[in-house]
């Protein structure tokens, strides 16, 4: 028996790989303004907003824009990047991914996402997975970005479960501090050492089991 009533998940990185496809138009804004980043540069932004993101890299390219053109190019930035989603199939959700969820389901545990993303849905209808989720808070709900705790606080609410009764699962650095920061468990999925303040780190859902949400 388990006393986790929810697991809340990520959607970026751990549902499926849209981290690359994010890169990939990140990057492709940054040469169009004459200069480049690296992927490990890259990691800062997983689980950051938009324009949070978009700030950043201004930075790593001593570009200054006004406000209105940088409404613009985040807005270029996501028709690229929605281009990318729309190729999207069911056969990218990661491996694991759903097998756990459908074990989630039959033990009676909620399913929430929590993202930042303000194109979750579309995603996870591209990959037909809206239908395992309770409830979905993402970016188009939230006020405050990750590492803020408000977007797994929100899900708790939303799947009646305490903080103390929720795992979050998050590939992100600021991810994983969000769940801390809330008083949730945290289960990174990706390298351990990059995501060093979670309680257990995996590195795909093939190793994930109900019995492994106790510890
Ligand atoms: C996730 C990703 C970030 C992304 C953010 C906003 O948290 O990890 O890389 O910037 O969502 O996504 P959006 O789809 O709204 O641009
Ligand atoms: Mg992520």
């Amino acid at each position: 028996m388990t006393n986790i009533k929810a697991c809340l998940f990520d959607l970026d990185g751990v549902i499926v790989d849209t981290a690359v496809y994010h890169f990939q138009a990140w990057r492709r804004l940054a040469n169009e303004l004459g200069f480049d980043f690296t992927e490990h540069q890259n990691e800062q932004l997983k689980g950051i907003s938009r324009m949070e993101s978009l700030e950043l890299i201004l930075n790593w390219g001593n570009v200054s824009l006004t406000e209105a053109e940088k409404v613009e190019w985040a807005t270029r930035k996501n028709d690229w990047y929605l281009d990318l989603v729309k190729l999207m199939t069911p056969n990218e959700v990661l491996p694991g991914v759903a097998k756990f969820l459908t074990d989630l389901r039959e033990a009676g545990i909620k399913i929430a996402l929590g993202s930042a993303s303000k194109n979750s849905k579309l995603i996870l209808e591209r990959i037909q997975m809206l239908d395992y989720f309770d409830a979905i808070i993402d970016g188009n709900n939230i006020t405050k970005g990750k590492p803020d705790p408000q977007v797994f606080l929100m899900g708790a609410e939303a799947t009646n479960a305490l903080p103390s009764e929720c795992v979050v699962f998050e590939d992100a650095v600021a991810g994983v501090q969000a769940a801390k920061a809330g008083g949730m468990k945290a289960i990174g999925v990706g390298s351990a050492d990059v995501l060093t303040e979670a309680d257990l780190v995996i590195t795909t859902f093939e190793e994930m089991t109900l019995e492994r949400l106790n510890f």
